[in-house]
């Protein structure tokens, strides 16, 4: 997959885009308390983050960013109250249709992984068909995680693996860290060079527990409706500014 920075918003100056990351992961956390802090119901944050995901896909577009994987909702977000539960799942519902074309048009490819069984049926099917129509695309890939959790890919993935060896087709001795990393929800993107969690927490909730194992991490404080096109940017300097040894010296 080739992304190339494009010609109308290029690549701010102080960015060197040979080391830029390939595969940005990231914890949109914080949209509740942004509403809080304005007086507004927590669903209004949910709705403004909408928005700051389409500002950083298209960041992700310009600047030659291959594949970014957001955590849309969590195994353990159906703990929340009914009304904000049913709320998100229509505005992605929602997002998605009203999104599809524009998507098309700048070649974003989109792929949803998680428990998505677990789903409403009408969501299920406008997902299956945002993925259909945008197979083919070769622009930046659009990975949102919903009802996804670490933990529950792992063990599905050991579910998988188990079956393979109890049907004969796999030794236990065949099972290594290339062949496990096969059967996570991401193989083909490799795993994330940057994870950027806004709000602060500093904590992985349950987000690709697998893949993040020598991610950097970014934590910024500001609120995920906040995160705009200035933020990402920052969050990139911070990044190039890191030295990754992966165990190295
Ligand atoms: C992140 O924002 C979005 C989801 C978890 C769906 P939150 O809803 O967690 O916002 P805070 O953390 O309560 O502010
Ligand atoms: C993580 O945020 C899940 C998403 C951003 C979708 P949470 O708000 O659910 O995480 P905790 O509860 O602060 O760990
Ligand atoms: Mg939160």
């Amino acid at each position: 997959m080739t992304v190339q920075p494009s010609t109308t918003h290029p690549l701010p100056p102080d960015l060197n885009a040979e080391r830029m990351p390939h595969h940005v992961a990231v914890i949109m956390d914080g949209n509740g308390r942004w509403a809080e802090q304005r007086g507004l119901p927590r669903l209004m944050g949910h709705r403004q983050g909408v928005a700051a995901l389409k500002s950083t896909v298209y960041c992700c577009s310009s600047w030659g960013i291959p594949a970014l994987t957001v955590y849309g909702f969590s195994a353990e977000n159906w703990g929340r109250p009914r009304t904000e539960v049913d709320f998100l799942m229509e505005l992605i519902n929602h997002a998605l249709g009203r999104e599809l074309d524009e998507m098309i048009s700048r070649g974003v490819c989109l792929r949803v992984v998680g428990d998505l069984n677990g789903l409403p049926s009408r969501l299920q099917t406008n997902i299956e068909e945002a993925m259909a129509k945008t197979r083919q695309n070769q622009g930046v890939l659009l990975t949102l995680a919903l009802n996804y959790g670490g933990r529950q890919e792992i063990t599905e993935a050991c579910r998988h693996i188990a079956t393979q060896v109890q049907q004969g087709h796999l030794a236990p001795e065949d099972i290594n860290d290339e062949l496990f990393g096969r059967h996570v929800f991401t193989p083909s993107v490799g795993d994330p060079d940057l994870l950027i969690r806004t709000s602060g927490e500093m904590r992985i909730s349950n987000f690709l527990l697998w893949q993040l194992a020598y991610s950097e991490i970014y934590v910024t404080p500001t609120l995920w409706p906040d995160f705009d096109q200035m933020e990402f940017h920052r969050a990139l300097c911070d990044y190039q500014q890191r030295h990754r040894r992966f165990g190295k010296l």
